[in-house]
Order: C-alpha cells, then sequence, then structure tokens
C-alpha cells in the first residue's frame, strides 16, 4: 500500500519525505488556501515545489468544472513536471475530461468520489486513481472503510487498472483497516502517519533497554 501525505505544507511534505516511506502528495483547493497560496503563478510554483520534494505522484486540482478550462488546466497543470497527477471531480464534464486527459497519457485523480457507481465511471474513463473520502462518509454515518473494500473487490473483478486512493483520512486505524481491505494507496495528513508509531510497550520496553545498558556502561 502507498503511503501519499495529504497537504500543501512544505515543512509537513518534507518530515513524512525524510521518513522515507512517502510515496506521493494530495493537495486540494482547502489545503492551497490553508497554506495562504494564491495567483496563478504562486500556485504552479507552488506544485512544482512540491515536486521537487518528492519522487512520487503529486495530485493537483482543477477549479473549472466544464469540459474546456478541466482540459486547460490539466494541460498547463501536467506540463509542470512528469509527477502531476490532475485531479478532476466526479461529474459528468469531470469524467469526459478524465477520458481525454487519459487518452493524451497524463495521469489523473478522481476527486470526490461517495459511491461505488461514480467509481465504476471513473474507472471506466480510465482514471489513474479515484479518491473515495471516507472520513467524510463516516461522518454521514455511512461506513468509508466498507465502500474501499466494495470499491478494491469490484475493481479486482474486472481487472481496472484504476487505483483505489483512500482519502479523508482522520485517523490512523482508517490507515490499517484500508490495508486491510486492499486499498492500493492511503493520502493522509502527517500526524495521522506519525500516529502508526505509537505504542505504550514499544516506549515501556525501549526505556528498559536503555536503561539496563546505562547501568552496565558506567562510565
Ligand atoms: C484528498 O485527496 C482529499 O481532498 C482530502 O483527503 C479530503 O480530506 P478532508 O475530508 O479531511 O477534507
Amino acid at each position: 500500500m502507498k503511503f501519499f501525505v495529504d497537504t500543501a505544507n512544505l515543512e509537513e511534505i518534507k518530515d513524512v519525505q525524510a521518513l522515507g516511506i512517502l510515496d506521493g502528495v494530495t493537495t486540494n483547493p482547502s489545503l492551497m488556501a490553508k497554506e495562504g497560496i494564491a495567483g496563478d503563478e504562486n500556485v504552479l510554483k507552488h506544485y512544482k515545489d512540491i515536486c521537487d520534494i518528492v519522487s512520487g505522484d503529486v495530485s493537483a486540482e482543477v477549479i473549472s468544472t466544464e469540459f474546456d478550462g478541466m482540459i486547460e488546466e490539466g494541460l498547463k497543470l501536467a506540463s509542470l513536471d512528469p509527477k502531476i497527477v490532475v485531479k478532476i471531480p466526479m461529474i459528468s464534464e469531470g469524467i469526459k475530461a478524465i477520458k481525454h486527459l487519459t487518452s493524451l497519457g497524463i495521469k489523473t485523480n478522481c476527486t470526490l468520489v461517495f459511491s461505488a457507481g461514480q467509481a465504476i465511471l471513473a474507472a471506466k474513463a480510465g482514471a489513474t486513481y479515484i479518491s473515495p473520502f471516507i472520513g467524510r462518509l463516516d461522518d454521514t454515518n455511512v461506513d468509508g472503510i466498507g465502500l474501499i473494500h466494495q470499491l478494491t473487490s469490484i475493481f479486482q473483478i474486472y481487472g481496472f487498472q484504476t487505483q483505489v486512493l483512500a482519502a479523508s483520512i482522520r485517523n490512523s486505524l482508517h490507515i490499517v483497516r484500508c490495508a486491510e481491505v486492499g486499498a492500493d494507496v492511503v493520502t493522509c495528513p502527517a500526524k495521522t502517519i506519525h500516529g502508526l508509531f505509537n505504542h505504550p510497550l514499544t516506549d515501556i520496553g525501549l526505556e528498559k533497554f536503555l536503561a539496563d545498558h546505562a547501568k552496565m556502561n558506567k562510565s
């Protein structure tokens, strides 16, 4: 399972990259706004800065909701760096844009996926990734992990190449549950990835090892 970090914060990306387990980055307009990135030139430069930090795929989202605008934005984003994946919303114009960009050899990530029907449409259009938002589904009393399981089963039956990228991850247990049901990728905030380290027995065990070593090696 690949690990993407879900942020536009360069320090956060560097922090996870330093662990040596980072496979890519996802962003969205809200995450860009959180970093105060505005204006076409600044946005493009920021995506380029992210690409310079990581070696894997970097999802950059279009703002247009019409086919022509999505293609224009998508081509501009894709020309920045081969790592760029054009992130497109799950609407009918988006499906047309995914089909077109895929035919040009440009990677795409279909975002705002909340049902198996939507995911099948994106897979048929040739999306590189689909992003089901599990945390937002959980918030509406629908089992987000259940959707990931449903999608990995369907994609396996039909041999779809589209990767299931579990998004809107809220806690470290979500990551483990995604692994259990075969998600291809999880994208999560750095703090959620760091949460995987936590176990009190590790801390207690390490403290004891170091204390015993110190006891026998007094200077
Ligand atoms: C990433 O691709 C999504 O945009 C992101 O995970 C959404 O997360 P949120 O539901 O926490 O905003």
